[in-house]
C-alpha cells in the first residue's frame, strides 16, 4: 500500500503538533479584550473552570494515547524481512477497562457541567439589580426599573439609556431580555455567556461582576438580525457602587439644557447641572473617576478596545467648521424641525417624547452613537443626523439632511435640515450631559 511510510508519519506528527499548539494559543488568549477567558464574573469563572477541566483531561488523554502510539510505532517498526504479526482474538480485561475508563471520564465531565447549567439557569438572587434589555434593529435599550423618578407631569419615569450599560461592581445583575422586533442575542464575552432576545418571550441572564477593578467591555448582538446585525453593539461599564449610585442619580435628572430662551443662550441652571449651558460645542471635561459627581466613564480615559473605528462614508459631506449654537438646536427640535420628536425622548424638553428611537436625555454622557458604531463626537453626530442611512445600512432613522439622497426612498430629500441647522442640533445634543 504505502511504500514509504515516513512521509505519512511525518504528516501525522505535524498534525499532532499543530493541534497541541492551537490548544495552547486558545488558552493564551487572556490578553484579548473580547475573549471569554476573563475571570470578571462568577459566570465566567464557572465556565472557565469547565474549560480548564476539559483541557486538562483532554491533555492527559492526548499525551497517554500519543505516547502509546509513538511507543508502538518504534517498538513494532518494520525490521528485517516483513512477516505476519501474531493474531490475537479478544481480551476481556482490556475491553472492560476501555469501556469503564471513558465512562468515568464522561461522568467527571458531566457532573460539574450539569451543575453549572443548573446554577446559571436558576433564578437570580432576589436582591439583584434588575436591568431590562430591549433589542431593536439595530440598537440596545437598557431600562433600570428599580430606578425611577417622578417627572413634573406627575408621571413616573424609569431610568432608560441606550447602547451603554452601567453595572456596579460586586452586585448581581439580573437581565430580563426582550425584543421589539426580531431575534437578537445579548453577549458581553468578558462578563458572561450569550443569551437570545426573543419577541413575545422574556429570557433571563444573571451574573455578578466582581473583578477587582472597574473596567469597560464590548457587547455584541450575536444572532443574525438583519442588514446591520454586525453594527448592533454596546458598551458595558463596570464601576464602583458609589459611581453607579451617582450615575443613576444623574441619569434620572432631566436634560441639562432646555429649549428656552433661544437668544441669548440660556444661563447655567441653578440646579447644579454638571454640564453648564455652553453656546456651542462644549469642551470635553475630564470627570471625577470616583464617587459623587461621577456621571459617566470619562471619555478621555476609555480603553482603546471600546473606541469604535468604523470608517465614515466618503459621500456624506459636512462642513465641520460651522459653529453650532445649542440654544438654536434646542429650539429647532422643540418646534419639530427634522421630526426628531417623533422618535426620541429628551426628558425635560416637553416636545421630545418619542419612544421609537434611543432616549437622548443624556446622550452627551455616552461614548458612542449609532448602536456603538461611531464615536460620540460632533464630526460623527453631524453626519449621522444628515444621512444615517449611508452610515449604517438599513437603519430605520430617516435621512434628515436637505437634498441628501435617501436609499430607502430612492430620491433626494426635498424637505430637511441645512448643515447649519444640523450643527446647531449637534451643539444642543453635545450639551446634554
Ligand atoms: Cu441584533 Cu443581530
Amino acid at each position: 500500500m504505502f511504500r514509504h511510510p515516513r512521509p505519512r508519519r511525518l504528516i501525522r506528527v505535524a498534525l499532532t503538533v499543530a493541534l497541541a499548539a492551537s490548544s495552547l494559543v486558545v488558552t493564551a488568549c487572556q490578553s484579548h479584550p473580547n475573549s471569554i477567558f476573563h475571570d470578571n464574573t462568577d459566570w465566567n469563572r464557572d465556565v472557565g473552570f469547565l474549560f480548564d477541566l476539559l483541557i486538562v483531561l483532554g491533555t492527559i488523554i492526548f499525551v497517554f494515547v500519543e505516547g502509546i502510539l509513538i511507543y508502538a510505532l518504534i517498538r513494532f517498526r518494520r525490521r528485517g524481512a516483513p512477516r505476519q504479526p501474531e493474531h490475537v482474538h479478544g481480551n476481556t480485561t482490556l475491553e472492560i477497562l476501555w469501556t469503564i475508563i471513558p465512562a468515568v471520564i464522561l461522568v467527571v465531565i458531566a457532573i460539574p457541567t450539569v451543575r453549572t447549567i443548573f446554577r446559571t439557569g436558576a433564578a437570580a438572587r432576589a436582591d439583584a439589580l434588575q436591568v431590562e434589555v430591549v433589542g431593536h434593529q439595530w440598537w440596545w435599550e437598557f431600562r433600570y426599573p428599580q430606578y425611577t423618578t417622578r417627572n413634573p407631569n406627575g408621571r413616573t419615569d424609569t431610568l432608560v439609556t441606550a447602547n451603554e450599560l452601567y453595572l456596579p461592581l460586586g452586585r448581581t445583575v439580573n437581565f430580563a431580555l426582550i425584543s421589539k422586533d426580531v431575534v437578537h442575542s445579548f453577549w458581553v464575552p468578558s462578563l458572561a455567556g450569550k443569551r437570545d432576545l426573543v419577541p413575545n418571550h422574556v429570557n433571563y441572564l444573571w451574573f455578578t461582576p466582581d473583578s477587582t477593578s472597574a473596567a469597560a467591555f464590548n457587547g455584541f448582538c450575536v444572532e443574525f438580525c438583519g442588514a446591520s446585525h454586525a453594527n448592533m453593539r454596546f458598551r458595558a461599564f463596570v464601576v464602583s457602587p458609589e459611581q453607579f449610585q451617582s450615575w443613576t442619580g444623574h441619569q434620572l435628572s432631566s436634560a441639562a439644557f432646555t429649549a428656552a430662551p433661544v437668544a441669548p443662550p440660556a444661563t447655567p441652571s441653578a440646579a447644579g447641572a454638571v454640564a453648564q449651558t455652553p453656546p456651542a460645542n462644549p469642551p470635553v471635561t475630564p470627570l471625577p473617576a470616583t464617587q459623587a459627581g461621577f456621571i459617566a466613564w470619562p471619555q478621555d480615559s476609555l480603553p482603546p478596545h471600546v473606541i469604535p473605528n468604523a470608517p465614515l462614508p466618503a459621500d456624506v459631506r459636512f462642513d465641520d467648521a460651522l459653529p453650532g449654537v445649542a440654544a438654536r438646536g434646542a429650539d429647532l427640535l422643540t418646534r419639530g424641525q427634522g421630526a426628531c420628536l417623533g422618535c426620541h425622548t429628551i426628558r425635560g424638553n416637553p416636545s421630545m417624547v418619542g419612544t421609537i428611537g434611543p432616549n437622548l436625555t443624556h446622550i452627551a454622557t455616552r461614548s458612542t452613537i449609532a448602536g456603538g458604531l461611531f464615536p460620540n463626537d460632533a464630526r460623527h453626530l453631524a453626519r449621522w443626523i444628515k444621512n444615517s442611512r449611508k452610515m449604517k445600512p438599513g437603519v430605520l432613522m430617516p435621512t434628515i439632511g436637505l437634498n441628501e439622497y435617501d436609499p430607502v426612498v430612492g430620491a433626494a430629500m426635498k424637505v430637511g435640515l441645512t448643515d447649519q441647522q444640523i450643527a446647531d442640533i449637534v451643539a444642543y445634543l453635545q450639551a446634554l450631559k
